[in-house]
């Protein structure tokens, strides 16, 4: 085969494996730049041989976040999907470049093909995930990701839950509206997401661009409500309005309440364009979201409308992208970290260095692969890069700066805490301490985890668990309810009124709910989503206790690691001591089911239903009861409706879809029956 014709087949055959890491399992595989320098080769190789030049060609179609049952990440593999619905306007991409020469010719040729007078309306490039919003008579009808561009998934029961979004409009608003944007999940929810994260051994986020389009498509809403994710908008299709710029159009949209972002600027010329884009590139820093670059858009619509569209993106408006800011710095040592569940981490001590408007003297090095990856040795001079991420991360070693003395870093291969020899299992990307039940952080680790907030919320943090532990006094969280306050007060530190108010944090842990409860007992995997999906599903925790791996598998987003983490840790001698030791403290082990509305409403309707609620299913069930209708398992010609949540089975769409039965999301279902939404709404702040 000829040459070009075998590179062309090799950058699609890459670009496309790359669009599936990064849109459908939010787990990059390459950075963006190395990504945009591969679609920039393909484009100009099939600029120059137009007779190889194919449809499907990636240079050719927008990146498809429409999700596939058992993507790589684990958040992703839900065994359904979501609703797919056409887009009312193809959403399309962006033609971007980093050569701000390639920003002048886009100028220049505007200035050619246009002969009226216009400007150009410079804003930020978010970096999220794209949503393209419907408003209907005010309501909030209707929100879908981009997908292919032509169709995408239905995620408004998710988009409800996120605090800045309006569930209606103010103002002299139209009737109809279809706004887009992003959806961001800020610095501060990313951090403490993937603290969380870390705690519960499962997989990170590698930015808050994957954290935000991976929790977007979570099946549960409400978790979704708790990942703090945010919105901005920024482009009202030009076909649906009657305005005469796009900046006119957006400030609009802000008097109706929409959150618009105010960072933008009207410019004339390619030195206007630059002074945005250097302000931008080093004031981007203090944001407390992501941005990776400008995004440059001629303002008048009548101008936008003469230059129309390539297949792929609009030809009035061209993103200016930033370079990841990277700094070089010596390495200093290397820590290695004992987690709650064992897990070792390498951490790397650097000669500290300013980097994106912080003094970072500490990066992960994540894994032993990964130190081996980079060849690292102490000595060396790193690249430390803090791209989208907020926890620092070294990308590189400058070799030639390497010291002669400089030895490859040698993984330990025994426990730094307690010289247990270390194990990895297989498939598994880390090194574990296997001493459970004896190495202190592992220990500490599971006391500070169930007092947590989130978990039995009890007044204590990390330096009381080591003031406990050291002082013989807990080794177990069951411990903790043997504390007695004359034992507290021989403490150091501890005067009478902390010891009252920790016994009483301590004995109100009596009435947090069951999944809490599941959630604080630490069991690997199981994060505070999970353990709420496990809790509602089986209702106690004697069920939870003597079910088969098979049926823990039954439990919407649980697969097979999940499984036998809990099927494991049930089986356990020492954690079902532990758990009889909690059960006699007096928490709760079950699940109470919440009271359903009741009317007619259903009266002689047959519901079926499929996918994830923001209730539990069951409660779900009884709701319909309630209203009069009845629930069957199966579609068939009597069914009145689907009642479907968050990724719903797709057969079951299908044959809707073969039978004309009609789909009702949970709001549309809501509103029929004249029920509340499942909780209050959030305020509406505004971070833009
Ligand atoms: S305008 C017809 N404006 O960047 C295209 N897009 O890489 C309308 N993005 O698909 C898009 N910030 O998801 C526009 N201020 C902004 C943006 C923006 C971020 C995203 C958008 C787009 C992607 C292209």
């Amino acid at each position: 085969m000829d040459e070009v014709k075998q590179r062309i087949e090799e950058l699609r055959s890459i670009l496309r494996e790359s669009n599936r890491r990064y849109y459908v399992d939010n787990a990059p595989s390459m950075s963006d730049m190395e990504y945009d320098f591969l679609m920039h080769e393909l484009e100009a190789l099939e600029e120059a041989h137009p007779e190889y030049a194919s449809p499907d060609s990636p240079s050719r179609r927008v990146g498809s976040d429409i999700d596939v049952p058992f993507g790589a990440n684990a958040e992703a593999r839900t065994g359904g999907e979501f609703v797919k619905r056409e887009h009312r306007y193809p959403m399309l991409s962006l033609a971007n470049t980093y050569n701000i020469g390639e920003i002048e010719d886009f100028v220049s040729r505007a200035d050619k093909a246009l002969d009226i007078p216009f400007s150009y309306c410079c804003e930020l490039k978010f970096d999220g995930t794209a949503i393209c919003l419907t408003y209907s008579g005010g309501r909030l009808v209707r929100a879908l990701t981009r997908g292919d561009g032509v169709r995408g998934d239905d995620v408004t029961e998710n988009v409800l839950r996120i605090g800045n979004i309006p569930h209606r409009l103010q103002g002299d608003f139209p009737e109809d509206l279809e706004i887009r944007g992003e959806i961001l999940m800020p610095y501060a929810s990313f951090d403490a997401l993937n603290r969380e994260r870390e705690e519960n051994g499962e997989t990170l986020f590698a930015n808050p661009r994957n954290a935000a389009s991976g929790s977007l498509k979570l099946s549960d809403p409400q978790e979704v409500g708790r990942r703090g994710l945010w919105c901005t908008l920024y482009h009202i299709p030009a076909q649906s309005v009657a305005f005469d710029t796009h900046s006119e159009a957006l400030d609009k949209a802000a008097s109706w309440g929409l959150p618009v972002s105010e960072h933008r600027r009207l410019c004339k010329n390619t030195g206007e364009i630059k002074e945005f884009i250097d302000h931008w590139d080093k004031a981007r820093r203090d944001l407390p979201y992501a941005t990776d670059g400008i995004v440059i858009k001629i303002n008048e619509l009548s101008a936008q409308r003469s230059l129309g569209y390539t297949a792929k993106s609009p030809r009035w408006a061209v993103a200016y992208k930033f370079k990841a800011e990277e700094v070089c710095t010596e390495l200093l040592s290397i820590d290695y970290q004992v987690g709650r569940t064992g897990a070792v981490t390498p951490v790397a001590n650097l000669s500290p260095v300013q980097l994106g408007g912080t003094t970072v003297k500490r990066a992960t090095l994540v894994n032993s692969d990964q130190m081996a990856a980079l060849d690292i040795r102490v000595g060396d001079f790193v690249f430390v890069e803090k791209g989208g991420e907020i926890i620092p991360k070294i990308t590189g070693v400058k070799l030639s700066l390497r010291p002669e003395w400089a030895l490859p870093a040698a993984f330990p291969s025994l426990c730094p805490d307690c010289g247990t020899p270390l194990v990895k299992q297989e498939g598994e990307a880390k090194w574990f301490c296997p001493n459970q039940d004896g190495c202190p952080p592992q220990i500490k680790g599971r006391i500070v985890h169930f007092m947590g907030r989130r978990a039995m919320n009890i007044l204590a943090g990390e330096a009381t668990a080591d003031q406990f532990y050291e002082a013989g006094l807990v080794r177990t969280p069951a411990d903790l309810y043997d504390i007695n306050k004359y034992q507290l007060l021989c403490l150091e530190g501890w005067q009478e009124r902390a010891a009252d108010r920790f016994l009483s944090s301590l004995s109100a842990t009596k009435d947090v709910p069951f999944e809490r409860v599941l959630f604080a007992l630490g069991i690997r995997f199981v994060g505070e989503s999970t353990a709420r999906d496990i809790a509602r599903h089986f209702g106690s925790m004697d069920a939870i206790a003597s079910a088969s791996r098979e049926d823990l598998l039954d439990v919407p987003e649980v697969g097979e690691v999940i499984a036998g983490s809990v099927y494991d840790y049930m089986h356990d001698e020492n954690s079902l001591k532990e758990i009889s030791r909690l059960r006699d403290k007096g928490l709760r082990f079950s699940a109470e089911a919440p009271a359903a509305a009741a009317s007619e409403r259903l009266k002689g309707k047959t519901v079926v239903i499929s996918g994830n609620f923001s209730i539990s299913r069951d409660a779900m069930r009884e709701l319909i009861v309630a209203n009069g209708g009845k629930c069957s398992l199966a579609l068939s010609g009597s069914t009145s409706f689907l009642l479907a949540g968050t990724k719903p089975g797709p057969e079951k769409l299908r044959k809707c879809g073969q039978l004309g039965i009609p789909v009702l999301s949970e709001q549309e279902f809501r509103n029929l029956v004249g029920a509340s939404p499942a909780e209050d709404e959030e305020p509406q702040l505004n971070l833009f």
